[in-house]
């Protein structure tokens, strides 16, 4: 039931604190401020290969990020629908991680069946824990998302982003990588997300404001750094499901690379710019961009020093751990969507030609 909600996407994403909180405890205790020991021996891991579709592909290369970052463990991740037809060369210390809301989307589970052939340990990422994939893998690593309806992918999303950075953080636990100190630190922050998460769902109404502009765009690009590229891929795979909108989400330090010719005063350029290791780099692109008459949007902490130019509107997001940073954001990337779609009378739940399991090649 979608409540005092309109729509169930509206809902879901509002149910992110809950969800957050729900999947973090499956992998953290919050009392001991420790990351629980998994089924997985990481320690003895060589490399993970994540495989995925769509938005579980996006939740994937930001755990890529944590993975190499803070467990120095090697991580590819791939499109099941590339990875399961293209003979990957893997390696027998890989463990195969198919992540997947549905647990049925026919090329993640083809490719975990695959890796499971070869002689390859598997796990899967998943919120529905009696599907097909949570039963095929040798370790369930559960979502806590509850049921998703709305087409588009939010808290699912969401959960998969929590697993996975929980899984890093443990992953260097039990790696050496990480110490007491830091360990208890950074479950400390992780356990920060869901009060941040709904601190961020009160940028509603100035994102809600911007969403009347990007209504009347027909591109719209996305812009990040580090995690928040692959967040920005997600966004515009949001706003293209739900407005039809063309969108697309690239590299921040790509755009002199090609994408900056693009650059107009009709396209809007959404940047995610947390206060983190790159935000400097990020803001110097969205200068030379307002300086080729691009309007920019930069989402970022009101504490983070504003970048040179005119055009360049500011929507403030909450201060946060950079390792957070993509659960945080997550909240702004997907209320633009919504708000544009509302704006455009779009069937926010049921987009057109897209289902929300798919189960056929
Ligand atoms: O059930 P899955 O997570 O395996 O589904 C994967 C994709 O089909 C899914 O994320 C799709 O991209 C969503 N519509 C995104 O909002």
């Amino acid at each position: 039931e979608k409540g005092a909600y309109r729509h169930f996407m509206e809902k879901e994403v509002h149910e992110q604190p809950d969800s957050v909180q729900h999947t973090l405890s499956e992998y953290l205790d919050l009392v001991t401020g420790a990351a629980k020991t998994q089924a997985i021996d990481f320690a003895a891991v060589d490399r993970i290969q994540i495989i995925a579709c769509g938005t579980a592909f996006y939740a994937g290369q930001i755990g890529k990020y944590a993975f190499e970052k803070y467990a120095g463990l090697p991580c590819d991740v791939e499109i099941a629908s590339e990875f399961r037809y293209r003979s990957p060369a893997l390696t027998p210390g890989t463990v195969a991680v198919a992540v997947s809301q549905s647990g049925e989307t026919a090329d993640t589970l083809a490719s975990l069946t695959w890796c499971k052939a070869q002689g390859l340990k598997t796990a899967a990422v998943v919120n529905v824990h009696t599907s097909s994939m949570a039963r095929e893998a040798d370790v369930l690593w559960p979502t806590h998302a509850g049921p998703e309806i709305g087409v588009a992918s939010t808290k699912a999303f969401t959960a998969q982003v929590s697993a996975l950075l929980a899984l890093a953080v443990a992953a260097g636990v039990a790696r050496g990588r990480i110490g007491a100190d830091e360990e208890a630190a950074l479950v400390k922050a992780l356990f920060e997300a869901p009060r941040l998460i709904a601190e961020a769902l009160q940028m509603d109404g100035q994102i809600r404001a911007i969403a009347q502009d990007l209504a009347k765009a027909t591109d719209v690009l996305f812009l990040g750094r580090g995690a928040m590229f692959p967040l920005a891929m997600e966004g515009a795979l949001k706003l293209k499901e739900i407005s039809y909108i063309h969108a697309e989400g690239y590299a921040a330090g790509e755009l002199k690379h090609g994408p900056i010719a693009l650059v107009d005063e009709k396209t809007p350029i959404i940047a995610l710019a947390p206060l983190d290791e790159v935000f400097e780099k990020t803001a110097s692109n969205l200068a030379e961009v307002a300086a080729r008459g691009g309007p920019v949007i930069m989402i970022a902490p009101a504490t983070a020093p504003a970048p040179h130019g005119d055009g360049i509107r500011r929507v403030d997001a909450p201060d946060c751990h950079p390792l957070i940073a993509p659960l945080v954001y997550a909240v702004p990337v997907q209320l633009l969507a919504y708000y544009t779609a509302v704006q455009k009378g779009t069937d926010v739940d049921q987009p057109r030609n897209l289902a929300k399991s798919v189960t056929v090649e």
